[in-house]
């Protein structure tokens, strides 16, 4: 009798156990077609897809209780051919989508914008085309956007008055064209908006920063934009990093920069800007004549307010204290707070605010740097990295680029093969 009562347990324990790792039944439709006419990796997706345990399959991810598909997570996994959208539409209750870094060819299928639930979209470095949709206006809730690196092209779309909730939108490297949407002023939770390497012209000031005070990265490097710096881009008091370079851009350069006190990169390189560097900026980078005319890239802002600059060309060096500057110098030891390495390499830094440039093979600690190059070694909190090959560990990251292992908590990383763990 015991052992009866005992195998009836053990029956109930399969079937809940089951039972927990399979989705619901229309989800579980919806994957299979999505896997089913994939090309490239498509066949290997469909060979770990098998059974109906769907909840544990590889980039599935289910909410607890009721068995609904709330993540799909497949980023570089070579999977080609159209995106299967009649599929995906089908994932009612889907939150997170990234299928960056893989194969897919034509637009975005419209049922896409069925999902009114999904916060995050990424489909960054696909061969996608077309126009984007006006129905992106559907998805509300979205806190990242991003379809950057992909051959995307027409008019950006006025429809983002309601995308309230956006943090992160990167359309990078893509061929969209004609002005700016003033909608993009509505974003008013964004922190970062990338439109680099597009073929946007049209005036700047179509959109009035002033309608998204959250802003810490501002790029629109490489496009044909024109008119003078808006003044609304000095609401934006917690930008850290801001490039409109190589672009159309005239005016002088306005001294209501300086009040930007966050700012750690900039670059208004290529443009038609003229007319004196305001005082202090030109303290910050001792630019030369020539740089004051068509070309001027200023980094780490903050500099121009601070003694004590050591400016070192030999190498290597040790050097301690703040505020120095290391151009072009090798195998340096550089501690303190901000500091400014520049095509450095090999260097080991520490400290807080400090900003390496196309350096590598660069190992920092510390906080609040900006990092680009490849090979490096990145830990605490608040950096944005670019560049390859890179270890980031520590919290609140933005992070582009390939290869990088990132570990702690309250990342953003693009790019590919990235390892990241954490929360
Ligand atoms: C959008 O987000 C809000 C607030 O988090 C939530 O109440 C709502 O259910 C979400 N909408 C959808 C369609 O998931
Ligand atoms: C610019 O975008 C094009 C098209 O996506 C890409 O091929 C190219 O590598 C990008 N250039 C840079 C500098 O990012
Ligand atoms: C920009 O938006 C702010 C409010 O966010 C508003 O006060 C200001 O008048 C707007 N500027 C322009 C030029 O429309
Ligand atoms: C300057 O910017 C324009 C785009 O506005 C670009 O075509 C050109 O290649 C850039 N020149 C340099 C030297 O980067």
């Amino acid at each position: 009798m015991a052992k009866c009562q005992l195998l009836l347990l053990f029956l109930v324990f399969l079937l809940l156990a089951a039972h927990a790792k399979s989705c619901h039944p229309d989800d579980l439709r919806a994957l299979q077609g999505f896997a089913g006419n994939l090309g490239g990796g498509g066949a290997l997706l469909r060979a770990a897809w098998s059974g109906a345990s769907c909840c544990g399959w590889e980039g599935v991810g289910c909410d607890g209780g009721r068995g609904r598909v709330t993540v799909l997570r497949l980023p570089g996994y070579g999977l080609s051919g159209p995106v299967p959208g009649a599929s995906l539409g089908g994932l009612a209750q889907l939150e997170e989508l990234f299928l960056g870094s893989n194969s897919f060819t034509g637009s975005l299928p419209t049922s896409l914008f069925s999902l009114v639930g999904l916060q995050k979209l990424s489909f960054e470095s696909n061969q996608l085309t077309g126009q984007l949709s006006t129905h992106l206006q559907e998805l509300k809730n979205l806190t990242l956007l991003d379809l950057s690196v992909n051959r995307f092209s027409g008019r950006l779309p006025d429809v983002f008055h309601d995308l309230t909730s956006l943090i992160h939108l990167s359309m990078h490297s893509n061929g969209f064209s004609g002005s700016l949407p003033p909608s993009l002023s509505s974003l008013l939770s964004l922190r970062e908006l990338n439109l680099q390497n597009n073929s946007l012209s049209g005036p700047i000031a179509r959109v009035n920063f002033s309608g998204m005070p959250l802003l810490a990265s501002i790029d629109f490097a490489a496009n044909y934009l024109s008119g003078s710096l808006p003044i609304s881009i000095a609401d934006c008091t917690e930008l850290k990093s801001l490039s409109l370079a190589n672009n159309q851009l005239v005016g002088t350069i306005p001294s209501w920069i300086r009040e930007l006190v966050h700012l750690r990169y900039l670059d208004l390189s290529n443009n038609s800007l003229i007319g004196d560097v305001p005082k202090g900026l030109t303290l910050l980078k001792g630019l030369t004549t020539a740089d004051r005319s068509q070309r001027m890239a200023f980094i780490n802002m903050p500099l121009y307010v601070k003694r004590n600059r050591r400016t070192l060309q030999q190498q290597p060096n040790v050097i301690t204290g703040t505020n120095n500057y290391v151009r072009s110098g090798d195998g340096n030891t550089v501690s303190g707070n901000d500091n400014t390495v520049i095509s450095g390499n090999d260097n080991t830094v520490s400290g807080s605010d400090n900003t390496v440039r196309s350096g590598n093979k660069n190992v920092l600690t510390g906080s609040n740097h900006v990092v680009s190059g490849t090979n490096n070694v990145v830990s605490d909190n608040d950096h944005v990295v670019n560049g390859n090959n890179n270890v980031v560990s520590g919290g609140n990251n933005m992070v582009t680029g390939n290869n990088n292992v990132v570990s702690g908590s309250d990342h953003v990383v693009y790019g590919n093969n990235k390892v990241v763990s954490g929360g």
